[in-house]
């Protein structure tokens, strides 16, 4: 299937499709100098079917995990694309998950004020959310997403065969944006986690959720105003997610648990919780309240003493609230039950 990005001289094609990423080179051209981001967890013969089909692949392996959105790396990419001679028509193509494609992103985002970004997600995660709506970023001192900018692809490439090597916690962390876009917009979404199998399911599973996600972005892409519901459940899971000591716990994972508190009505909150346990993710967690707090208040989406919190009231709904700090303080608690 493919679905277009309507966003008028910045609109692309994201294309979900089993064996796609034999063929990315039928889709756009490859035939110049690519920067392959990927991270070492991606399997070789993936990275090795991309640079087969670009006419001079240049690679760039980061470490896995969430430590590589840093400068540190995005000066790697830099310094390579810059000593290999890469010039404005050239382009970036992100391997891997989210990690990956906020680094890769950010790089084609900065490289001679922006280049060509390509995106060809592996991860559940990648897949359902994070590869489309143009937001990329590193982390700075601990605080997640801290820097970044908005940059779109030109192409996103999501091949479903790619998630068979996928580990099963992390195949199942990237489901939990999924459960996020049903509870925000798509109640029949929501109800396929009730009632079906994912695995099955999943084709499903990844179209629905990236039409909710591409229908807010569509409307409001530099997040000024209505984009903001896409961060349901990100301001506790940020927190919880940039806590040191709990950082063991995947993205999605935080989200899944920084949704509870935001869930207003408790027959709903019951449901999700059963969904968690369907899927094996996370339904509850003890923390230090404070740090969480203190974590989540440095997200950028704080200003002054209030702060914009993404509310569901009922299933397929949400609402923006703008509080005081100390009621997001109640609502973090001392954990989540
Ligand atoms: N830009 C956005 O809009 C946006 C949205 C949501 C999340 N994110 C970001 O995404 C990141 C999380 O992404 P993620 O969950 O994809 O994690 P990730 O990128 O760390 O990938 C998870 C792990 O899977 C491995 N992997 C990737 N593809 C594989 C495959 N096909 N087979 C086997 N192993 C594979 C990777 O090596 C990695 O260790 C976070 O940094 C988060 O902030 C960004
Ligand atoms: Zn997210």
């Amino acid at each position: 299937m493919k679905l277009t990005m309507r966003l008028g001289v910045r609109s692309y094609d994201i294309v979900v499709r089993r064996g796609a990423l034999a063929r990315v080179n039928q889709l756009i051209n490859l035939n110049r100098k690519v920067l392959v981001v990927t991270d070492e967890g991606v399997p070789r013969r993936y990275v090795e079917a991309i640079l087969a089909q670009c006419g001079r692949g240049v690679e760039v392996c980061v470490p896995q995990g969430e430590g590589s959105k840093s400068f540190a790396c995005l000066e790697r990419i830099l310094t390579t694309m810059l000593e290999a001679g890469f010039g404005r028509s050239d382009a970036v193509l992100a391997l891997g998950g989210g990690v990956v494609g906020d680094l890769a992103g950010f790089a084609a985002a900065c490289y001679m004020r922006g280049v060509d970004f390509i995106n060809c997600p592996t991860t559940t995660l990648s897949q359902i959310d994070s590869s489309i709506g143009g937001k990329t970023a590193v982390n700075l001192a601990g605080t997640k997403n801290v820097v970044g900018a908005f940059h779109q692809p030109r192409l996103v490439v999501a091949d479903p065969d790619t998630l068979d090597t996928l580990p099963r916690r992390h195949f199942i962390n990237g489901l939990a944006e999924a459960v996020k876009a049903g509870l925000i917009a798509d109640e029949d979404l929501f109800e396929l986690f009730e009632t079906g199998d994912a695995d099955k399911d999943l084709e499903e599973i990844l179209y629905r959720s990236l039409v909710v996600k591409k229908n807010v972005v569509e409307n409001d892409e530099r997040e000024t105003g209505r984009r903001a519901v896409l961060n349901f459940g990100h301001t506790i899971g940020h927190g919880i997610e940039s806590a040191e000591h709990l950082g063991g716990l995947y993205h999605g994972e935080c989200v899944a648990l920084g949704m509870l508190p935001m869930i207003e009505d408790e027959t709903l909150r019951s449901r999700v919780k059963a969904v968690y346990k369907r899927l094996g993710l996370p339904a509850s967690i003890e923390y230090d309240g404070d740090e969480i707090f203190r974590f989540a208040t440095h997200d950028k989406k704080a200003s002054g003493d209030a702060v914009t919190v993404v509310r569901v009231p009922e299933l397929g709904q949400v609402r923006l609230d703008k509080i005081p700090l100390e009621e997001l303080r109640t609502l973090i608690g001392e954990g989540i039950q």
